[in-house]
């Protein structure tokens, strides 16, 4: 149990605050089973990103992404559930205490808690699309190619198909960046939760938010390289800490 004295100040705030955003990484899914990226038992300790998560590399061979996702992320994101963190952020969007969620996650998982307002800044593994001809497959429909073929091929025009993500290498969605900066830019509280920050430009989301006045809540069970910068820093799996948070401001509110 965190203290009460720390929930009931950040509860206070959030009660106070008028624009609240949260941004995510992927430290919020790990208690759905998703595993991080860094980190111990990290995804990148078992894949190399410079393969897995590079468009060159993709573009090179396309069946080294195509094998390991069948093998590893498929089954994972197929049994994956949104756990207490995600439906705690759905809950103040519900209750108009929080304005969106901006997240570099690409599982869905905000969405499937009940979050409408989600700004993805890494795109989804949900779906994807032939890069030929654009034609667009959900993730069951690439279970089925994957059954017969490696990598999947478009059924009308045989093309290679690729995953609705922002791989290393490529720009990110330039819209949703540009919402997802008015939101830092224009918001009084923001939290961070379950991201380590140092991928850019994502990364700078809460730091904008933090030059511009906001009240900066970062929610990681490791350090990260923002907190000297933050007016809260819990340590706690976010599972844990925002049904905590969310209970109290409950009970003001
Ligand atoms: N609750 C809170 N934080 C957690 C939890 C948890 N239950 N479990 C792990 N964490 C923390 C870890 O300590 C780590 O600092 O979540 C953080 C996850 O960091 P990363 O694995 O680096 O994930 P993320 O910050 O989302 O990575 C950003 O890097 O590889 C790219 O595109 C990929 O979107 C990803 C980006």
């Amino acid at each position: 149990m965190l203290s009460n004295s720390l929930i009931e100040k950040i509860s206070r705030d959030l009660n106070n605050s008028k624009r609240v955003v949260a941004f995510t990484g992927a430290g919020i899914s790990a208690e759905s089973g998703i595993p991080t990226y860094r980190g111990k038992g990290g995804f990148w300790t078992k894949y190399d990103p410079d393969k897995y998560a590079s468009i060159d590399y993709f573009e090179k061979d396309p069946s080294y992404y195509w094998s390991f996702f069948k093998e590893s992320r498929k089954p994972i994101l197929e049994n994956a559930k949104p756990n207490p963190a995600h439906y705690s952020l759905a809950e103040l969007e519900k209750r108009e205490k929080l304005r969106c969620v901006i997240t570099q996650n690409i599982d869905g998982m905000h969405q499937q808690a009940g979050s409408k307002n989600v700004i993805e800044l890494h795109g989804t593994t949900r779906n994807f699309r032939c890069k030929r001809c654009e034609k667009f497959y959900t993730l069951e429909e690439i279970g089925e190619l994957l059954k017969v073929e490696l990598p999947p091929l478009c059924k009308e025009c045989k093309g290679i198909i690729r995953p609705n993500v922002i791989f290393f290498g490529e720009m990110l969605p330039q819209d949703a960046l540009r919402r997802a900066i008015s939101e830092a830019e224009n918001c009084d509280f923001m939290m961070a939760i379950g991201s380590s920050l140092v991928v850019y430009p994502a990364a700078q989301i809460p730091l904008i938010a933090k030059d511009k006045g906001a009240i900066l809540l970062i929610i990681n069970v490791e350090p990260t390289g923002l907190d000297l910068s933050a007016d809260y820093v819990i340590n706690e799996k976010a599972g844990k800490v925002l049904p905590e948070i969310v209970e109290h401001l409950n009970s003001i509110s």
